[in-house]
């Protein structure tokens, strides 16, 4: 079972996130990190920024898990230029060693094929931070998307560009496709790291987390890995039947045992 861990609030999810990651980094300075966008992970971005100040992190290399296509990859809210603006420059990273798939490619599919190998070449990646859609996406694996899936192009729902119209002048703007990891890309890194935070994503964690496997929601797929590590605000883990048997086996962690 993933471990779930509920706090009080995503600055809590953030810092904890935010401490494996500088573990890991301490660890290992080259590093493979597998990096979201959208609102979810900023806390965590916000957390390492003060985290990793002064750290040597030139060797810290990190794939994006998904890109829009259709939009221009120097527009504002490409993932190419959200994941060089609160993550690569705020963070120091080395721009050449950040990879956001190409979602301006000619040929997506061979880009698709390419972003998978290059994660191979890398040799995985070794923390793979994961936001939740509404519908239970995650990365931009929308409800139907196989448990084998690689990287490759996806039709996003219309709930998933209407909760995303929010970062555009207009819904017309959402880009209707995406290039994103499979959820066989994902399931291949080493840690997962699941977050959610906010009533609107209520519904959503308590059927990946307590629901039955299924391609209908994607998220699911994290009960297939064997290390995978979901932090929740209060307000996401409101609709979690086992709420309190997750809260006692937190309480109750060995010291030994790390996120
Ligand atoms: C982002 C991604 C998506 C988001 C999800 C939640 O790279 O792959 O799965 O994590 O849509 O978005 P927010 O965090 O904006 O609620």
């Amino acid at each position: 079972m993933a471990e779930i861990i509920i706090v009080p609030t995503p600055e809590d999810a953030g810092r904890l996130a935010g401490t494996a990651i500088a573990d890991l980094l301490g660890a290992r300075p080259d590093a493979v990190l597998g990096v979201a966008t959208g609102s979810t992970p900023l806390p965590v971005y916000d957390d390492l920024r003060t985290r990793l100040a002064g750290r040597d992190v030139s060797r810290v290399r990190a794939f994006a898990l998904d890109e829009y296509v259709g939009i221009d990859r120097d527009h504002p809210e490409s993932y190419h230029s959200i994941i060089q603006n609160q993550v690569t420059l705020p963070l120091g990273l080395t721009p050449s060693l950040v990879r956001v798939p190409d979602g301006q490619a000619a040929d997506l599919e061979r880009a698709a094929l390419e972003y998978d190998e290059a994660i191979r070449k890398a040799g995985g990646i070794d923390l793979q931070l994961l936001g939740i859609g509404s519908d239970g996406h995650i990365g931009f694996n929308e409800p139907g998307s196989s448990f084998a899936s690689r990287t490759r192009v996806k039709t996003l729902t219309p709930q998933t560009r209407e909760d995303n119209a929010r970062f555009f002048a207009s819904i017309d703007e959402v880009p209707r496709h995406a290039l994103t990891q499979g959820l066989g890309t994902i399931l291949e890194a080493r840690h997962l790291v699941l977050l959610a935070f906010g009533e609107a994503k209520a519904e959503a964690v308590a059927l990946a987390l307590e629901g039955p496997l299924s391609a209908r929601v994607p998220a699911t797929a994290i009960h297939l890995h064997p290390h995978c590590t979901v932090i929740v605000d209060d307000q996401a883990a409101s609709r979690l039947a086992d709420r309190s048997f997750y809260e006692y086996v937190f309480a109750n962690k060995p010291a030994w045992q790390g996120l």
